[in-house]
């Protein structure tokens, strides 16, 4: 999936970093959509390490936690409501990388 380009003025982008790889995100877009944009559909493993992805996309189904870097250390957050901010580093498993 990608961006829709046609008639939408969007933010210079910023860099975040998902498993070691660096993205192109928008100020003002969700982690999900920055995600999503960027070809990958894997937010976490479920316990049988089955992959999980967005589903409601509204912060209600929890299928999207991601671990983010927050103060030292790997917290959970919802993809689906966590706006992008500059040098986020996200992982799709706990304390990775
Ligand atoms: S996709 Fe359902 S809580 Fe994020």
């Amino acid at each position: 999936m990608s961006r829709i380009v046609d008639g939408v003025t969007r933010p210079a982008p910023i860099t975040i970093e998902i498993d070691g790889a660096m993205i192109q995100a928008h100020p003002g877009e969700t982690l999900a959509a920055a995600i999503v944009a960027a070809g990958a559909y894997r937010m976490r493993d479920d316990r049988s390490g089955a992959p999980r992805g967005l589903l409601c996309n509204m912060g209600t189904c929890s299928e999207c936690f991601v671990w983010i870097a927050m103060d030292g250390a790997w917290r959970r957050r919802r993809a689906c409501l966590t706006p992008v901010s500059e040098r986020l580093r996200i992982a799709t498993h706990e304390g990775q990388p």
